[in-house]
């Protein structure tokens, strides 16, 4: 018995010295944000899935606070910020009081595991390059073209012959040969299916339940994204051994760019970092943008008085240039009510629903202390539908966005501070690029009037958004 002592004696103790870890934790943690962390282990994943996001939010603003409150999400403890001001908190206090997070499972399914240790603000800091390097206005401009092209071609092969079209997978198709397009120089269908499959798995369940195993979504994002790095390393490869038979010393598209790169040391990227950066920009682009697409087509097909104001602003455009002439700049510049239509899409039916980062120091916000390590969300949905910014907020009125438009940091569909989504322009002109040539072409009518959208990734229609076609010209 006398051997046992020694142990038996910390045994009794550990209780009472994590008591004591635990107090001295709650008491430099201070007024926490109220809220509930739900059960062991699943948090409140459940309620949030089963509700959707903007019932989730919308019902604790209600029971705890308008301002923040706590919950657990992806394993992780949360605060939750709300309305114009959390949105705000958040975008302006980035890299001073938080850093961007993105959840283990997501990086897992994503990333290459033998992603580089490279120092992590040095590989951002040249991200940031590129994203300013191929997303700058003289780039944007030079892309409206190529978007019109591709528009009309989507068009005539997989609209046109039907009088039923399944809006949402187009829109998905439309988005993701685009982007082979203006950054791999991929147009053969082959070369783009062989990454477009794959992908379609990634997206599929890369926010699903983090469960790796067979049968599993999660599972097949992850075989997926293993896939897709395959892929994208074997057409680098190729372009890397091009370009240096040829001696290319310009960047044609990101991806040649991206090879150009250099760090400060005069190092190049890494094929696998140049394959992660690509796989982030596709992950940002397509759900979002394709969602985008789908909303606006969405009320356009729902809403005639919207479609009309929509048609003469677009025909006024189309009537003064030559069949064969495609859009520029200056006619994007003119498709004012039809931006104000996207927008007020945008704030309806958001593509994304807010962002995640992690709070690297210890603050208070709004009387609540938010501890070091806490994971932070801002979030589209405690103020796009408040009828306290948006009056009627369930009306679809792009007049809302006219003159001073709505108040600061209420309309946040792309974020806002230094995180502000890069691609919010490219994604403009794809949007709008396509709306015209759909309407154009086309009038709208809904198969199924009242079609339920839930949220997985996006707004998703659960037929897929069925419309009638009617073409203009018989
Ligand atoms: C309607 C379409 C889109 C919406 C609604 C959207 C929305 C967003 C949002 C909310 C964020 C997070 C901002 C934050 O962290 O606070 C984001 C980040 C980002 N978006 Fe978009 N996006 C769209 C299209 C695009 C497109 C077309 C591209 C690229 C061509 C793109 C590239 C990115 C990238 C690279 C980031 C990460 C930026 C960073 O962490 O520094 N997005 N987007």
């Amino acid at each position: 018995m006398s051997n046992f002592i020694p142990y038996i004696i910390p045994l009794l103790l550990l209780p009472l010295f994590l008591y004591f870890i635990s107090f001295l934790r709650r008491k430099s943690s201070g007024n926490l944000p109220p809220g509930s962390n739900g059960y062991p282990i699943i948090g409140e994943n459940m309620a949030f899935v089963l509700s959707g996001p903007q019932k989730f939010i919308k019902d604790r603003m209600e029971k705890y606070s308008p301002e923040a409150f706590q919950t657990s999400l992806l394993g992780e403890t949360m605060a939750i910020f709300c309305g114009p001001q959390g949105n705000k908190f958040l975008f302006m206090n980035d890299n001073k009081l938080f850093t961007s997070w993105w959840p283990k499972s997501l990086k897992k399914a994503l990333l290459s595991p033998a992603y580089s240790d490279r120092d992590l603000k040095e590989l951002t800091a040249v991200r940031h390059t590129f994203h300013h390097e191929i997303l700058k206005p003289e780039a944007l401009k030079q892309y409206i073209p190529v978007m019109d092209a591709l528009a009309r071609e989507h068009l005539d092969q997989f609209w046109k012959p039907n009088s039923v079209v399944k809006v949402f997978p187009l829109a998905k198709r439309y988005t993701f040969d685009l982007v082979c397009r203006l950054f791999l120089s991929l147009v053969d269908q082959n070369e783009i299916k062989r990454l477009s499959d794959p992908f379609s798995l990634v997206v599929g369940g890369i926010f699903s339940l983090p469960l790796d195993l067979p049968g599993m979504a999660y599972n097949s994002a992850v075989k997926g994204g293993k896939m897709v790095r395959e892929e994208l390393m074997r057409i680098i490869r190729e372009r890397r051994k091009e370009m240096m038979e040829k001696k290319e010393m310009e960047g044609r598209d990101l991806l040649s760019k991206m090879l150009l790169v250099r760090y400060e040391n005069g190092e190049y990227l890494s094929e696998v970092e140049i394959s992660n950066n690509i796989i982030g920009l596709l992950v940002a682009s397509f759900e979002t943008t394709s969602s985008a697409v789908t909303a606006v087509i969405n009320y356009l097909a729902e809403l005639p008085h919207i479609y009309e104001e929509v048609f003469k602003e677009q025909m006024n455009i189309a009537k003064s240039k030559g069949p064969d002439e495609h859009l520029t700049w200056e006619d994007i510049e003119k498709m004012k009510y039809s931006w104000n239509m996207v927008r007020e899409s945008l704030r309806l039916m958001p593509p994304a629903q807010g962002a995640f980062s992690e709070a690297i120091t210890e603050f208070t916000y709004a009387g609540f202390t938010i501890p070091r390590g806490w994971k932070a969300f801002w979030n589209v949905h405690s103020s796009h539908k408040n009828p306290k910014y948006f009056p009627e907020p369930e009306k679809f009125d792009p007049s809302r966005f006219e003159g001073r438009g709505p108040p600061p940091y209420s309309f946040v569909p792309f974020g806002g501070g230094p995180r502000m989504c890069p691609g919010k322009e490219y994604a403009r002109l794809e949007v709008l690029v396509f709306m015209h040539n759909v309407v154009k072409r086309f009038k709208l009518e809904k198969t199924i009037p009242s079609e339920k959208i839930v949220f997985q990734n996006s707004p998703t229609p659960v037929h897929g958004l069925p419309v009638h076609l009617y073409p203009h010209e018989k």
